[in-house]
């Protein structure tokens, strides 16, 4: 058989070109800019990194408002401000040398920002600000799960008679039915029948106006979100959608997930986490034709190659631990038995994930350095892990200039569902 010709192979050459500008375009409409500003929202954080998401925050928010405007202008646009209340204020760009803990102590900054995290029951809180927070700022700060403005509230006992009639009537007339998805969330598990209530009575009064009907739980919906949450001292209720506003296919912990086979390797959480990536990457209408061949790092014992080959992608599974029976026999799956400093290059794949133990500055360097050989529009599904939650802002600040000078872009830095004391990084290629 002959082979190519050079014009065969500049063909082929330019359209893996353009279908990796195509990638790297949907990639970066995962935490898109948004001009979405909100005083208040609902937001869904673990408990333990409530703390170091507000240091962390508040880091990112001084930071972009001393570079974007000058100090006392920007007071004055505070409506809660008080005049001088930042006496200890860092003039700009002077503060980054210090750790989260030391740029965490300027309490009169900080209320000048949040005016309060309060927790409303699990994991849930409502993050209120002085001044309008953009939906970016708080996605790609890094602990937020997910979030919703709130534009309507009813604060009120939710056990009190008639609640369910009232407040499915109150979040219809204030918010319309033009929305084609809807979830109803509680705080409580106390209050979840009267959440499933007022789902249902939302769905009827949608119908009896007549409206499209809707697909109450298809998760990876483009369109508007109504979302409906009870709390113990009342109803919130706001419109989002899951791709700008939410950041996650994931709302408020319900699981669209689908796991393994019984027979296949369980479900675990770290397959839950790479079904969560494979959630946000269908929000942006990215699937397996898009990323047909992944090289793995740390893959052993074999639950994220389970899902990635269900989901249709073929996998160089890389650990020197052994793989789950299953998932070695599997015809997608290639073993590599080895240690992944061993590996030289990863220009044959289309994307990278790496769940390998060990300091995530460490396993950063490995991935960095494989991922700069993968073509333009490669994906990077990175576990951080062992972050120091108290030295965040310095791990995150190393990983990220160590990616750039390998030409890729970190795209979002997501506390998961499934994540514990660890973050996920997506990133992607660009050159
Ligand atoms: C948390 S487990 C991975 C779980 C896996 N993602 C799954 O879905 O089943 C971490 C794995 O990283 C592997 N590992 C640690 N350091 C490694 C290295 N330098 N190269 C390859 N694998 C490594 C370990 O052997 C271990 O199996």
């Amino acid at each position: 058989m002959k082979g190519k010709s050079l014009q065969q192979s500049l063909a082929e050459e330019n359209s893996s070109t353009d279908a990796g500008q195509q990638n790297l375009a949907k990639l970066r409409n995962l935490v898109p800019e948004s001009p979405f500003q909100h005083f208040r929202w609902i937001t869904q954080m673990s408990s333990e990194a409530v703390e170091t998401w507000k240091s962390y925050f508040l880091n990112r928010i001084r930071a972009q408002n001393s570079s974007n405007v000058a100090p006392v202008a920007k007071q004055k646009m505070r409506p809660g401000a008080q005049p001088g209340a930042q006496p200890g204020a860092q003039p700009a760009g002077q503060n980054s040398a210090k750790s989260d803990a030391q740029q965490d102590n300027n309490p009169a900054m900080d209320a000048s920002i949040l005016s309060s995290l309060k927790n409303i029951g699990r994991d849930f809180y409502i993050a209120e600000f002085f001044e309008p927070i953009s939906s970016t700022q708080l996605l790609k700060s890094a602990f937020p799960r997910w979030i919703c403005p709130i534009e309507h509230q009813w604060p009120t006992n939710p056990l009190a008679e008639r609640f369910v009639e009232r407040a499915a009537q109150g979040v219809v007339d204030k918010l319309g039915c033009s929305w084609s998805d809807l979830q109803v969330l509680s705080a409580t598990p106390q209050l979840r029948r009267v959440a499933i209530g007022i789902k249902g009575r939302i769905i009827q009064i949608r119908n009896e106006k007549k409206s499209e009907t809707i697909a109450a739980e298809s998760a990876h919906s483009q369109a508007e979100i109504l979302i409906a949450f009870i709390h113990p001292k009342g109803l919130l209720a706001g419109r989002s959608n899951s791709r700008l506003h939410l950041g996650s296919a994931y709302v408020g912990g319900l699981g669209f997930l689908n796991s393994a086979p019984q027979e296949e390797v369980r479900a675990s959480r770290a397959s839950g986490k790479i079904n969560e990536v494979l959630g946000l990457l269908e929000l942006v209408q990215l699937t397996s034709k898009n990323f047909p061949t992944w090289l793995e790092l740390g893959a052993a014992p074999g639950g994220m190659t389970q899902e990635l080959v269900n989901w249709g992608a073929q996998v160089s599974a890389v650990d020197p631990a052994n793989l789950n029976h299953a998932v070695r026999q599997h015809p997608k799956v290639r073993h590599i038995q080895i240690n992944a400093n061993e590996i030289k290059d990863a220009s044959e794949y289309s994307a990278i994930l790496c769940d390998m133990n060990g300091p995530a500055i460490i396993s950063a360097e490995i991935v960095a350095r494989l991922a700069s050989t993968l073509r333009c529009g490669g994906l990077i599904v990175h576990t951080l892990k062992e972050v120091s939650f108290n030295e965040l802002s310095q791990t995150l600040r190393f990983v990220e200039n160590t990616f750039k000078q390998n030409g890729i872009e970190v795209l979002a830095i997501k506390h998961l569902f499934h994540n514990r004391k660890e973050l996920t990084l997506i990133a992607v290629k660009h050159a």
